[in-house]
């Protein structure tokens, strides 16, 4: 008989268009970082309104992951966190509009003196595009 011990991360996904999408997506966002999960649980609906209509659903989302063996990346559930007010963090990557650079948080530019784990908005305001030289008013979050 197996057993399994599961990690929990929650998520919110959002949608304008129905619940089950609002689900999908964030389900859809963790498997960028995570790849093992085996189950979700909604535990919260909840929508904006305008204009007496639905104008998104927030949908939380449990997600629980089979623990054994290397089943999370490094960083990978740390990097999913919720914001107040319910909103799924992303990733953190940015990508350059011009050259289409991606700039990861995780890898950050060592070449140009950024440590690794240096968030987009945390690098110096002289920061440019290692691929093509633009500013970081060039950038536009991956997500
Ligand atoms: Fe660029």
């Amino acid at each position: 008989m197996s057993e399994h011990t599961y990690k929990i991360i929650e998520l919110v996904g959002s949608s304008k268009a129905t619940i089950e999408e609002a689900v999908k997506n964030a389900l859809s966002k963790a498997s960028e970082s995570l790849d093992k999960s085996r189950w979700f649980e909604v535990t919260e609906i909840r929508g904006a309104i305008e204009n007496n209509d639905v104008a998104y659903w927030q949908v939380g989302v449990k997600l629980g992951f089979n623990t054994e063996g290397e089943q999370v990346k490094p960083g990978g559930a740390e990097r999913i966190k919720k914001e107040p007010g319910g909103q799924t963090k992303r990733s953190g990557k940015y990508r350059c509009k011009v050259c289409g650079y991606i700039y990861d948080p995780e890898k950050g530019d060592p070449d140009n003196g950024i440590k690794p784990g240096t968030f987009f908005k945390d690098l110096p305001d002289d920061w440019k595009c290692p691929e093509c030289g633009v500013n970081k008013d060039q950038f536009e979050e991956v997500g």
